[in-house]
């Protein structure tokens, strides 16, 4: 997560000219919006709570975000999300030792898989995609996958039976890993990744998407310049295509792009997106941004990060979508809450981040005011 340069103000105000406000007889065209966009989501996470960034996950502190199991209410964020907001999409992080049990050379644990699986069958339920995040950071208690940790062929193993229990569901997508950072050798981890992806489709899961992400926690604003472009291009399907192989990147509007300060100083645009969108595009590949978020209330959040969607939509050959950091089972008032408020009567009220910015259909409501 290495600092970037802030954004002028000056520059921000350059940006903002560069859309003009709509003449009259093109107000009854809208601005591209986040409905343009194939996926917009939310995280509902909780199986993933107790893993820290080494890859450490305490058994007992994974949370199901399910009313059956004491946690949030998951499912009814999900179904309003869906209904209420338009949103197709959902990210559902696990930890990779609470679905083996928590020894790595474990099948997959039948009674942990059917607690995540509840989650996983409520996402469908709604209609949406549901996104399978093994919430690792290309790592088992610190050490790296294919890199002195566990091997290539115990994270395929897990991702084999994953894919398995999940082929026939086409809204499954997989995301093979959180936030890869500090690898040591980006051409051995697209390695690990090319493991991950052959095992899948090997066990007829031939159609999803399969989520591709490089160093540097996934980085939209490094991915070229560390290299992880170049070594996940390689990662092919079974028959040799790039098929539903979309590169997972994710980007915070904070100072340091930690997702940790509820203030947003900047939109990505110059430093992430755009840069990132000519080289998609000149690779004619794609990519999702699976986490972004920002301060639910905060000023700068409401204006830079409607900036990032529209922008993301106005460039939806290359960007599939994006996916809010969070919900699920986060506290009311956590700095990057995207928890809606369930006020009773199957009314939910969203935070002003997702009323104004996220939800595709506050998107809408840009649209139809030309902004
Ligand atoms: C699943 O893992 C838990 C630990 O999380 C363990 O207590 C249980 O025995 C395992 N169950 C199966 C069916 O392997
Ligand atoms: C997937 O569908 C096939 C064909 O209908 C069926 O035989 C198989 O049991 C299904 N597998 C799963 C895991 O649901
Ligand atoms: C990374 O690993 C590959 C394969 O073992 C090796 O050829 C290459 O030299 C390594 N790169 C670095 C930077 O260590």
């Amino acid at each position: 997560m290495g600092l970037r340069a802030v954004l002028s103000v000056a520059l921000l105000a350059v940006q903002c000219l560069a859309s003009p406000a709509p003449k009259p007889e093109q107000a009854n065209t809208p601005a591209p919006r986040a409905g343009t966009l194939k996926f917009t989501g939310v995280n509902i996470p909780g199986f993933d709570f107790g893993c820290d960034t080494s890859g450490n996950c305490n058994e007992g502190a994974a949370y199901p975000p399910l009313t059956q199991y004491y946690g949030a209410d998951g499912a009814g964020q999900m179904t309003h999300f869906v209904n209420d907001d338009k949103y197709n999409t959902f990210r559902l992080p696990v930890a990779w030792q609470y679905l083996v049990g928590y020894e790595v050379s474990n099948p997959l644990n039948t009674t942990n898989l059917a607690v995540y699986d509840a989650l996983v069958q409520a996402c469908l339920g709604t209609g949406a995609y549901c996104i399978v995040d093994i919430h690792n950071y290309a790592r088992w208690n610190g050490a790296i996958i294919g890199q002195g940790g566990p091997t290539n062929a115990q994270f395929a193993a897990t991702w084999s039976q994953l894919a398995a229990h999940y082929k026939n569901e086409s809204k499954i997508i997989f995301g093979v890993m959180n936030e890869p950072h500090d690898i040591p050798n980006i051409t051995l981890w697209a390695g690990s990744v090319q493991a991950a992806v052959t095992a899948i489709r090997n066990a007829g899961a031939t159609e999803q998407i399969i989520l591709l992400p490089g160093s540097d926690y996934a980085s939209a604003q490094q991915f070229i310049s560390d290299g992880s472009a170049a070594a996940l291009s390689t990662v092919v399907n079974p028959d040799g295509s790039f098929t539903n192989l979309i590169f997972d990147v994710h980007k915070y509007l904070d100072s340091d792009n930690s997702g940790t300060h509820s203030e947003c100083v900047t939109n990505n645009i110059e430093d992430a997106w755009e840069p990132l969108a000519q080289w998609l595009r000149t690779n004619n590949r794609q990519a999702f941004n699976t986490e972004t978020g920002g301060g639910y209330d905060d000023s700068g959040c409401l204006t830079y990060m409607c900036e990032q969607i529209a922008y993301q939509a106005q460039n939806s050959d290359v960007f599939l979508g994006y996916v809010g950091w969070a919900a699920g089972n986060f506290y009311v008032g956590y700095v990057l809450s995207e928890l809606p408020t369930d006020e009773g009567n199957g009314v939910w009220t969203d935070v002003p981040l997702v009323q104004k910015c996220m939800a595709p259909i506050a998107g809408a409501q840009q649209g139809s005011t030309g902004q």
